[in-house]
């Protein structure tokens, strides 16, 4: 899978990608990531991008030229499933969409920063809309990091034991059960006895049990759907 990403601050996106899981999956060729500063597509001597909003009102506005002018050399290159605005405005991530988002080939994120970007880039080039909570972040890029190692890490051969993607919380729509390792006694507290017991039909079941316990007291509202 290629993700490319536009962002007025690439530095930010630096870091989450050149560690662990996300760095072994592009080591391993599974995912290309590329960045895209959106300064070097500015206009005029001082690589203008953003402006003040008309009709008056405080922050700036991402510029439609510079957007317009990186999102048309990508598309000149190829064509990309979806192109991505993450934004506060917007539905909220979930397992399910980033299921989804890890079956495609070509992924395009914009990330936003001060007001926003000018609505026309979103009527024009936006396919998808997504939000990482109800909350506002100074700018999309760690809402696009978040994206991207949800939706990098379910990519077939990123996680050496499938399973362990496949059993995540959300999968289901269920929070995880508990899990426990050595030692099987610390400070008094003992670890479940049914995980010591080899009966692994029976395991499946109370760990089954767990997670919807769990669910049912922290999010409820994820048994409703
Ligand atoms: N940009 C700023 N806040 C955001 C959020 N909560 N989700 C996605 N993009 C954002």
């Amino acid at each position: 899978m290629r993700i490319d990403i536009i962002s007025v601050a690439p530095n930010l996106l630096e870091s989450p990608f050149n560690h662990s899981i996300i760095k072994r999956a592009q080591d391993k060729g599974l995912a290309e990531i590329v960045i895209h500063d959106l300064r070097k597509f500015g206009l005029g001597n001082y690589k203008q991008i953003d402006d003040t909003q008309f009709g008056g009102g405080a922050g700036m506005v991402l510029m439609i030229e510079p957007i317009s002018n990186c999102i048309k050399q990508l598309l000149a290159e190829r064509e990309y499933d979806e192109v991505i605005y993450m934004t506060p405005d917007a539905k909220t991530l979930n397992q399910s969409t980033a299921n989804t988002l890890s079956l495609k080939e070509n992924i395009l994120i914009l990330t936003g920063h001060y007001k926003g970007v000018d609505q026309r880039i979103r009527d024009k080039y936006i396919t998808k809309e997504i939000s990482i909570g109800d909350y506002v972040l100074t700018g999309g890029e760690l809402a696009a990091a978040v994206l991207v190692d949800a939706v990098v890490r379910l990519i077939p051969g990123v996680i050496g034991d499938e399973q362990s993607a496949l059993t995540d919380s959300f999968q289901d729509n269920l929070l995880s059960p508990p899990v426990y390792t050595r030692p099987a006694e610390f400070d008094g507290m003992k670890v479940p006895a049914i995980l010591l017991s080899g009966n692994f039909p029976k395991i499946d079941d109370w760990r089954s049990d767990q997670a919807y316990k769990r669910t049912q007291q922290i999010r409820p509202d994820l048994l409703d759907d």
